[in-house]
């Protein structure tokens, strides 16, 4: 209904599709649950960002400490110089698109002129923060088309719409977020829809020292700390419970054989909760973790290895003078003419 209601006053050059399915109460509760009452506890990174948490995650990424934002700015800027002329007449989609700050690099390369050869088509979940970018790129970027896509784009890839020449987009070490093999079929069904003149441009962080990633997942100020706690206040809302997110700490290691820093909340005693939607006691023991996240980093073999089994040719690889971060641009393997840009 909401949604309905804020179409009626959309900017003419904003379109939206919704590919949302309904995703029922009772189904979300249940995974809940699940999550809480079995062995080795967890609950979906998805509930990490409501309100509250994006506000958080969006102060993470102005941590001095969190380098991936800084470091992924300054190669969309030289990856955006690379691309150049290739910039019009172009459809730009960018899966999971946060605050479009990143997507503005991109679009600041492109000439007023050909600014309404370009559409945007930011794919997300959330409708209300995607509107609020789209509009805030409107205000800045005069002429430009954008189509927003409300989808879950790690399942529902293949039914982007998106006309014309395209480059796809997916930044801040989101394909981190995924188990590897999620992030190989994503790269798959990417590979999939792709036509020969696209191109992919992902953001991946890269295997690094053990103190530079620790130190990234454990700011001095607490920011994600609160931000990985608040996940509690977000299930309490949803399932009747009444953790409190003090009675926990934030862990987060690398877990070096997987090549991941992983995110666990840890009570700090025992725990016993209820939730009007389990005949069960919510028992958690002191020291007890619940895994809430994984951020999954790369090597350079992992890049070539991802792009052999997902049927991509690598174009380019940006990256800073540590290789700390890279953003990889990716054509469809097998074209009978190599694109080149
Ligand atoms: N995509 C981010 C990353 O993997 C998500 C993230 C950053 C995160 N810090 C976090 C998730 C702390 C949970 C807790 O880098």
């Amino acid at each position: 209904m909401h949604f309905e209601k804020m179409e009626t006053c959309l900017h003419p050059n904003i379109k939206i599709d919704n590919l949302l399915p309904e995703i029922g109460k009772k189904e979300v509760i249940k995974k809940i649950l699940a999550g809480l009452t079995c062995k080795n506890k967890y609950i979906s990174s998805i509930f990490l960002y409501d309100e509250k948490g994006s506000r958080l995650f969006e102060e993470i990424t102005r941590l001095p400490e969190y380098y991936i934002p800084r470091i992924e700015k300054s190669l969309i800027r030289n990856a955006a110089t690379y691309l150049n002329d290739w910039l019009q007449n172009v459809n730009i989609v960018e899966y999971g698109c946060g605050d479009c700050s990143k997507i503005s690099i991109l679009l600041e390369s492109i000439s007023t002129e050909n600014l309404n050869t370009v559409c945007y088509t930011p794919v997300d979940v959330s409708h209300s923060a995607i509107l609020e970018s789209a509009n805030i790129l409107l205000n800045n970027f005069c002429g430009l088309r954008i189509h927003i896509v409300l989808a879950d784009f790690v399942k529902q890839v293949g039914l982007i719409p998106g006309a014309g020449r395209r480059i796809f987009c997916l930044f801040g070490s989101t394909i981190g977020n995924l188990t590897r093999e999620q992030a190989l079929r994503f790269c798959k069904n990417v590979a999939g829809i792709m036509r020969p003149n696209d191109l992919f441009l992902l953001g991946m962080d890269m295997v690094k020292s053990r103190e530079i990633l620790f130190k990234a997942y454990n700011d001095s100020l607490n920011i994600t700390s609160e931000f990985n706690r608040n996940i509690l206040n977000v299930v309490n809302k949803l399932i009747g419970t009444d953790f409190d997110p003090r009675s926990f700490e934030h862990l987060a290691f690398f877990n070096e054989e997987k090549a991941r820093i992983e995110m666990h909340l840890r009570a700090k005693k025992d725990i016993d909760t209820f939730s009007p939607y389990c005949s069960k006691k919510i028992t958690i023991k002191k020291g007890e973790t619940i895994h809430t996240e994984n951020s999954h980093k790369f090597t350079n073999e992992h890049i070539k290895e991802l792009a052999k089994t997902a049927g991509f040719e690598i174009q380019e690889i940006f990256t800073d003078e540590h290789n700390w971060f890279s953003l990889v641009l990716f054509s469809k393997y097998n074209q009978e003419l190599p694109y080149h840009v």
